[in-house]
Formats: C-alpha cells, structure tokens, sequence
C-alpha cells in the first residue's frame, strides 16, 4: 500500500513538473539519463550509510530488552561499539556521495549554461537589446544554478533516496506492530495535500526573487557604467535611495520567503508529527498493559517515527521544490525561446577576394519604435568603391550599415552582397565579408594586440605592423611602457577616445575584409590625425570596398560617391566634387563646415 501511494506521488509530480516543451527540463532529464549510474551510486551509498541509523534503534532495543535485563557483558559491549562506530563510518560515505551528487548536479548546470549562453550569442541584435543586462546575468548564473544544483543534487536524489526509506522503514514498522505502523501513515494524504499548496506558493515567491535579482544586477551594471555621469551630476543619493528601496524589496521578499518555507516544510510536520506520536503513546502503551507488546517495541517504533518522517517529508519536497525550480527553469526557457540568427544560407557561394560589392534595393526598415528607420534605400557599392554618408543627425546613416551587417531584417526591399541576396546567406557568410567599427567604438579588457587580432588568437605581425601604421598608431603604440602588449583597462576607458576609436580601425583592417564599414571614424581625432588617416583609408581602395559615415565632410571629400541621407531617406547622391557645387544640403553642409573657425 505504500509502494503504491509513494509511486503515485513520484508519477503525479513528473507530470505536473515536465509538462509543456520546457526546454531547460529537456536538458535536465537528458543529462540526468546520462548519468543515472552516478545518480545510482549515490542513492547507493546514501542508503548504505543509512543502514546504520535504520539499525540503531534495533540495537537499542536488544539493549533494552535483552542485553540488560540479562547482564550480558559482551552483548552490550559489542552493541555500544556498533552504534558508535556506524555513524563513523557514515561520515566517510558521506564525503564520497557529496562529491558524487554535486558532481551530476553541477554537469546539469553546466550543460544549462553552455546551452543558455550558446543560444544567446546566436540570438538576433534586438532582442538581445531588449533584454536587461542583468537578466541575462541571473538567468545565467543562478538561474542555471538552481534547477542543477537544487532538483538535480538535491531533490531527485533525495526524493529517490528518501521514498526508498519510507519504504524500508515503514515496511520495519509493520513489522514491529502493524496497527501502530497504521495510524501513523494516517499523516500522509493532509502531507501530501500540503505539498501541493506549499509548491504553488513557493513559485509565486521565487518568481517575484528572480525579478528582483535581475532589477538589482541591471541597475548595478548600469550606475557603475555611468559613475562618471552621476558624480558629475551628484547623481549619488538619489541612485543610494534607489539602492535602499530595491535591498527593502529583497529583504521582504526573502524574509517572506523564509517564513514560508519553514511553515511548509518544517512547521506543519512538526505539528503532524506531534499528534501522530500521541496516538501512538496512548494506543502503544495500551498495548503493552495488555501484553500484546513490550517497552522495548514500543521504544524501538517511536525511535523509528522522526525518521520515517523525514524521509516522507524529503519525498514530498519533490512536488514543494519542484514547482519552486520551474520558476528558474521558466526564465530559462524564456530567453532560450528567443529565435536564433540565420546559421546556414541556401545557396551559400565560395568567398571571394577582393572587394565585395554591396547593393540597397528599394530597402526600408523600421525600428520597434514607431516611426523610426529608413526609407527606400537605394544605392550600390562596386567592388573597391569607396563610398561617403553624410546628412544631419537622427537621419539614419547607422542603421544603413546595421542593415548590411545583416543585424536587422528589411521590411521591404533587399540587400545584396557580392550580387547574392542577403536572406539567401548565413549570417557567418554575411559577416566575414565585413569588418566595421561602430560609432561606439567599443575594447576589451586585455591587450592592445588582442584588441586588434580579436577575436583571433594567432597574430601576423607584420600585418599588425601594417594596419597600426593604416591607423596612425605607430607613436601611440610605441609611447607604451609595454607596446602592443600593454593591457588596456575595463572597456579600454584607460585611453582618450581618439586612441581607442584608432585601435577600432585597427581591428577593423586587421580582419581584411572585403568590405568596410566605418561609422564616424574620425569624429574623436585632431585635424592632422584625421588627415593621415584619410589618406590611409583611401589606399584601402585596392583590396576593400570602403563605406564610411562622417559629419566631418572632409573625411569622405575622397569618395567615389556620397550618400546624403536625411529623414530616413537618400536625399541627394553623386560625386563629391558636383554635390559641393550643385546648391543642396551637401553644398550647404561643405559652405557651413568651411565657415568654421579654423583651429
Ligand atoms: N535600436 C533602435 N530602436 C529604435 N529606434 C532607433 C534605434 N536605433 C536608432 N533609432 C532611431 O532611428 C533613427 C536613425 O538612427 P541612426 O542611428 O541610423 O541615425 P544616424 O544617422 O546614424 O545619426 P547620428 O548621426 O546621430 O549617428 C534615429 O531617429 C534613432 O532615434
Ligand atoms: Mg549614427
């Protein structure tokens, strides 16, 4: 009978917990397959070191009972050394079966991790904007943690462990006396009703504690990011009152979370456990007037009552624990929902070498915010052209090269890369045509010469020495204490903003792409840096094709041809030598720009 009902437990609880395509429970019931010899092994040595605590309250009762009452010398010896040494041993098995539980439950983690961050490197540019910063840190990091640490290590092993004790032991008490073993089984069905309310509950709180971490890790990345604003704008109590309510919101939900764990797993057991035991005082000792039992049975049954327990408790934890990792394992499945970029392109053709060539037709695009994006782009970029974009601010220059780099999908239109269309690409194939430095040019936390070869790990030094040389970095590089290998700070925010935009360029002709996008490379440098520079780019002419936003009119006045893109749109193109003469907004942007003091 209790077989049935523990098995019925375990059925009912599966169910509920791995319903739905719940990709993270995937990956645990894979992993957990996987390993079930070592998960095997551990219930193995759990049960071997409980052997001694399930003996115990035999011993005590032949201690009792027999070896006392008949002054057997030897029996009590023997008796008091097996009960001392049991537990002894345990310890060891003990430290064996940790190592073996953390092991399985860690490598679920793991696989969880790898997986997560696998997907969302590959997930697309938006939605990854989207996402909060220190969400992906908590999903990552302890999200991933618990349903390893907790469900696997803890309460699969524990729940088999456990249900297999209930077993033993009940089947020992039924033994002792059957009608004693009945009243106290009377617990389970009001246990079990627990279980599930206590599990409901429990998700609801964690969900709430998962929220709140991921607000607190977001808000700090971003005061940290930005210390340089609030101290400049003593900006510092009003992020410390911030800071205050958000450890408020923690403190409550975690002291609430406490409370709430406690009641269900241990408050309400306690009382069970109480009022079963009474009965069992006041119906056992009935036994033992009428000699249907002896004290020592009746020691022997209460003994093996907080184990018995215990144990029921622990196997109920499966459903409580259970429900309370799902809402880990919820967030999981979130951010692995998000769709992946394109991997594989239909018809993918060899790389060539050379300039790639690139063509907008008809392209526009929208940003989730309405009204935002471009218009009917059209243009081409033969291979080896250079190519300028100009026009105001806000205009939509950027999200031009964003679209090229395949970050985003045009709503109408196409984009064509060395004459095959984009969509007909892999995003790998797309971008290792590429090289672009961003408006934000961005550096690693390491080396100079990592920061340029990134992301490889093998450099060409005398190619090194060529693109430092492109990017007017051959002084920077040498007034060094440790030249190429000196290791820039978080973020390169070591260095001005000239230097770090110059080391970006450097990254980008290092790749050898046969297109190159630069996005204002030369809004941080000084006239005379600017001037070398725009020299360099235009003899990159003979192995790249060259797009290059600027404000500075001067660093496109090279161009082949000039975009001027405003409102989303191409409001004028041409040469830069007719566009300067004609009477539009380049003629008046080069008129402005020639007009400024000279410094
Ligand atoms: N991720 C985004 N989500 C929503 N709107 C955006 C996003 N990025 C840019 N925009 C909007 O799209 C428009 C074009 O932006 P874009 O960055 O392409 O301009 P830009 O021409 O490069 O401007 P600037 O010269 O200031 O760099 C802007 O009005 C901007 O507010
Ligand atoms: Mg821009």
């Amino acid at each position: 009978m209790v077989v049935v009902h523990l098995l019925d437990h375990e059925r009912m609880s599966m169910t509920t917990i791995s319903t739905g395509d719940s990709y993270s429970f995937g990956i645990v019931l894979r992993e957990v397959r996987g390993q079930w010899r070592t998960l095997a092994f551990v219930v193995f040595l759990m049960l071997l070191g409980t052997a001694s605590a399930l003996v115990t309250p035999l011993l005590l009762r032949e201690l009792i009972d027999r070896a006392i009452p008949n002054g057997d010398t030897a029996m009590i010896l023997a008796i008091v050394v097996a009960m001392t040494l049991l537990p002894v041993v345990d310890v060891g098995l003990g430290l064996v079966r940790n190592y073996a539980r953390a092991s399985v439950g860690e490598a679920v983690s793991r696989r969880l991790r790898t997986d997560l961050f696998n997907h969302l490197i590959h997930a697309r540019l938006d939605d990854i904007e989207r996402t909060r910063l220190g969400h992906i840190v908590t999903v990552l990091t302890r999200s991933c943690g618990r349903v390893g640490e907790m469900f696997v290590a803890q309460t699969v092993v524990q729940s088999i462990y456990h249900s297999m004790l209930v077993v033993v032991t009940a089947g020992i008490m039924f033994t002792l006396n059957w009608k004693l073993a009945l009243i106290t089984l009377l617990a389970f069905p009001l246990s079990y009703l627990l279980a599930h309310v206590a599990g409901s509950r429990e998700r609801r709180l964690y969900n709430e504690q998962t929220d709140i971490l991921s607000s607190g890790q977001s808000y700090i990345t971003e005061v940290f990011d930005n210390i340089k604003t609030v101290k400049s704008f003593t900006g510092e109590s009003r992020e410390m009152a911030w800071w205050e309510g958000w450890t408020r919101r923690n403190w409550r939900n975690k002291a609430r979370m406490t409370a709430h764990h406690d009641l269900f797993r241990f408050g309400f057991w306690v009382a069970i456990h109480n009022v079963v035991r009474g009965l069992i005082f006041g119906y056992g000792a009935f036994e033992v007037v009428n000699g249907r039992a002896t004290v020592g049975d009746l020691v022997a049954f209460l003994a093996y009552l907080p184990g018995l327990y215990e144990s029921a408790r622990r196997t109920l934890d499966f459903i409580t624990e259970g429900e309370a990792i799902k809402a880990s394992s919820d967030r999981i499945d979130e951010l692995m929902a998000l769709p992946k970029e394109k991997k594989s392109g239909a018809r993918e053709r060899v790389t060539k070498t050379g300039g790639s060539s690139v063509e907008f037709s008809n392209v526009s695009f929208r940003y989730a915010r309405e009204g935002f994006g471009i218009e009917d782009i059209s243009f081409r970029a033969n291979p080896g052209e250079f190519i300028g974009i100009v026009g105001p601010t806000g205009g939509g220059k950027s999200t031009v090269l964003d679209l090229a780099q395949g970050f985003y999908e045009p709503l109408q239109g196409c984009i064509l890369i060395d004459d095959q269309d984009m969509r007909d690409l892999s995003v790998r194939a797309v971008r290792s045509r590429i090289s672009a430095v961003p408006q934000d040019a961005w550096l690693w936390n390491d080396t100079v010469l990592a920061n340029i070869t990134y992301p490889e790990t093998q450099p060409d030094m005398a190619l090194i020495e060529q693109v430092v040389r492109e990017a007017q970095l051959v002084e920077f590089i040498e007034s060094l204490p440790s030249g190429l290998d000196e290791a820039l700070g978080p973020k390169g925010l070591d260095l001005s903003g000239g230097e770090r935009q110059r080391i970006a360029i450097a990254r980008a002709l290092y790749r050898k792409a046969g297109l190159v996008l630069l996005d204002e490379p030369t809004s941080a440098l000084d006239a005379r840096t600017e001037f070398h520079l725009t020299a360099a780019l235009d003899s990159l002419r003979q192995r790249s094709t060259l797009i290059v936003v600027a404000h500075r009119l001067k660093t496109v006045i090279n161009a082949d041809k000039i975009l001027v893109i405003d409102g989303g749109r191409i409001v004028e193109s041409g040469a830069p030598g007719e566009l300067k003469r004609g009477s539009g907004l380049f003629a008046m942007m080069y008129e402005m720009q020639s007009l400024e003091p000279q410094k």
